[in-house]
């Protein structure tokens, strides 16, 4: 597994950015054979958004042929809720680049038949030939996308209850009432995301050195399943200090 530990949250995000970056660069995106990106949510990659955007704005890059798959939404909340993953996006990036809207694709939680949102979801990841990066972060739980413990690391997109840990977790985007925080997700799998070309993980913050902990000492388990990119052949975590106090 690649490690890649730094001082604070700021170089987290310039070297995530620049990654990111030189990775659409190097493939060379053409209308016909688009870079695929996945990208999450959560206050970890604001940073790194805001970084992409600099970086767009100074010319160095274009998002015109970059698909992005977003990981994960919540099921129930309005997509105009501002705590939506959907307003998420364009409040911190989507608005801000020049990525066409048709190439945006976020899971709708308020389909009407969920499970066949997850299946359209996996065969469009499928149809463009699968995701390049898949950009994410981690819960202090060691959950990746909405991956709760417990999860299959066999699983696929689908609907995943929340645990209370999350729940409590998140609701400090809603008012800091976890009655406001919806019981259920979705997400794309583990095996969606092992199936990427190159996973990059951001880790920042003491609350999260359990989680790097288990993704890079400890078993490969579905209780932390985060542990789950040691088997995968091209993994990046990208860490600032406080984060690699367990290591
Ligand atoms: C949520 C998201 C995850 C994210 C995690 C950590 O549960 N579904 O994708 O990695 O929160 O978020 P934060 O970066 O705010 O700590």
């Amino acid at each position: 597994m690649r490690l890649i530990p730094l001082h604070n949250s700021a170089q987290v995000a310039k070297w995530a950015a620049q990654h990111i970056v030189s990775r659409i660069k190097a493939f060379n995106p053409t209308a016909e054979k688009p870079f695929v990106l996945g990208l999450p949510t959560g206050g970890t990659p604001v940073e790194t958004y805001k970084e992409l955007i600099t970086m767009h704005k100074a010319g160095d890059i274009s998002f015109k042929h970059v698909v992005t798959f977003n990981m994960d939404e919540y099921v129930g909340l309005p997509k105009e809720h501002p705590e939506s993953y959907y307003s998420f996006m364009f409040k911190h990036f989507f608005d801000h680049v020049d990525i066409q809207k048709e190439n945006i694709n976020l899971l709708n939680g308020n389909a009407p038949d969920l499970a066949a949102e997850c299946q359209r979801y996996e065969d469009k990841m499928r149809q463009l030939g699968g995701v390049q990066l898949f950009m994410g972060g981690v819960g202090n739980d060691g959950h990746i996308a909405f991956n709760e413990p417990a999860s299959s690391l066999a699983s696929r997109t689908r609907q995943q209850p929340l645990t209370e840990e999350t729940r409590v977790a998140n609701s400090r985007f809603f008012n800091n009432d976890v009655n406001q925080v919806p019981k259920s997700a979705l997400t794309v799998g583990v095996a969606t995301l092992m199936e990427a070309k190159e996973v990059m993980v951001l880790v920042t913050g003491r609350n999260k050195a359990l989680a790097l902990q288990a993704a890079v000492e400890g078993n490969v388990n579905h209780l932390w399943t985060i542990s789950c990119l040691q088997m995968h052949p091209n993994p990046v975590m990208v860490c600032d200090e406080p984060a690699t106090m367990e290591l």
